[in-house]
């Protein structure tokens, strides 16, 4: 289904836990776009978002909500096991797709998915990784792409956050494997991994480590990670992270090149060092220009404020019939790399992958 860039377009959110808030008002930042239905089988939790937000109609299926008439696209915003064929039933009804992380728990979905995907390119399909319109990754980004930072030669990423036993035991989904697909690299690392990424040209290859060592009597996942990477661009990778930690959520990553390193901590450019005056003077400038999208009044402070610009994203590709910023191949090319990290951990050996920039 295309749509002319001046025909009001009507969207449907397909769960409405936390996650659902700042795509609602991220659509409805939007012109010309209506959040026509809410659809969650917890249909309490649609209804107050229904009232919250002044949407007219509360879906009670999923099915129902695609045979709405007039809806042109959903965001999914369920749990992890349920993306792949909530995805799956939202194009085969001929809707355009925004999927939050991660598109799917399986290699074996993720390539259903994506063989859907090609067979509907009338259809656009993105994948939520909304960290890739933070100014300060994209800043990174153009520095490594200018070759500012001359060669690249080390990523090193780091998280450290705090999810309590509560975040786990009211959850119907969270730290189990058949539902969640894992814990902190599937859910909460991912958004660092994907950077990694798409900074570092792809992942070749990732030898990793997990543990659960602070949740052992809460969740049968990982609470703990760390990974060592071979990157497209012949840099290294690292993340080391842990969702065990006292601290809300702090990250930080580290990117080393021959002529200058960035180092930006919880979403803003922290320090910059240059082998050349210039360059450093010109670096920190750009630096100090960044500005940010702005930040949603629902979400929460770790989310960053780009889910706007995601969202925008989407809304533009679907008008314009334009690729989007992160199309399939894209968005699932974190969840291919913490898959062969799981791999890698169960059969304690290096695992490699086949991406590219
Ligand atoms: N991009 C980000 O920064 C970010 C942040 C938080 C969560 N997320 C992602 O958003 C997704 C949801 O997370 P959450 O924290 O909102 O979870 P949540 O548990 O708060 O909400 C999920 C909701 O989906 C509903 N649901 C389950 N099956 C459904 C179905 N078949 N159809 C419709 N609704 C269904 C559940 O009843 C629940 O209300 C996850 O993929 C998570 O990883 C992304």
């Amino acid at each position: 289904m295309s749509t002319e860039s001046t025909e009001p377009l009507s969207v449907g959110i397909i769960g409405c836990g936390v996650i659902a808030p700042p795509h609602i008002e991220s659509f409805q930042a939007c012109e010309r776009v209506e959040v026509l239905a809410l659809c969650d089988p917890q249909t309490h939790k649609a209804r107050k978002l229904a009232d919250q937000y002044g949407i007219a109609c509360v879906a009670d299926s999923v099915d129902e909500l695609l045979a709405m008439d007039g809806l042109h696209a959903v965001s999914v915003c369920s749990g992890h096991a349920e993306h792949a064929a909530t995805a799956a039933q939202a194009a085969k009804a001929g809707k355009h797709v925004l999927c939050e992380k991660p598109l799917a728990v399986s290699t074996e979905e993720l390539d259903a998915l994506e063989k859907l995907e090609q067979d509907h390119p009338s259809l656009v399909f993105e994948g939520v990784f909304q960290h890739r319109f933070d100014a300060c990754y994209r800043f990174v980004r153009e520095a490594v792409q200018l070759g500012h930072v001359g060669r690249l030669l080390l990523i090193d990423a780091h998280l450290s956050c705090h999810r309590p036993r509560e975040y786990y035991l009211d959850s119907d989904w969270r730290g189990a494997w058949a539902t969640e697909g894992g814990s902190l690299l599937i859910n909460q690392a991912i958004h660092f991994l994907d950077l990694t990424s798409w900074i570092g040209g792809g992942v070749r290859s990732v030898n990793a480590l997990t543990r659960n060592l602070g949740h052992e009597d809460v969740i049968e996942t990982e609470d703990t990670a760390v990974l060592s990477m071979a990157l497209g661009s012949g840099a290294l990778g690292s993340f080391h992270g842990s969702s065990g930690s006292q601290r809300p959520w702090t990250s930080r990553m580290h990117f080393v090149g021959t002529e200058a390193e960035i180092i930006v901590e919880d979403g803003r450019v922290a320090s910059v060092l240059a082998r050349s005056e210039a360059l450093g003077k010109e670096l920190r400038r750009g630096a100090d220009e960044l500005e940010e999208a702005t930040r949603l009044a629902s979400v929460r402070t770790h989310y960053g404020p780009s889910h706007p610009r995601m969202i925008a994203d989407f809304v533009d590709s679907i008008r314009r019939g334009h690729r989007p910023a992160i199309p399939f191949a894209e968005a699932r090319k974190a969840v291919d790399l913490v898959l062969a990290a799981y791999r890698s951990c169960r059969e304690g050996r290096n695992i490699t992958l086949e991406q590219t920039d």
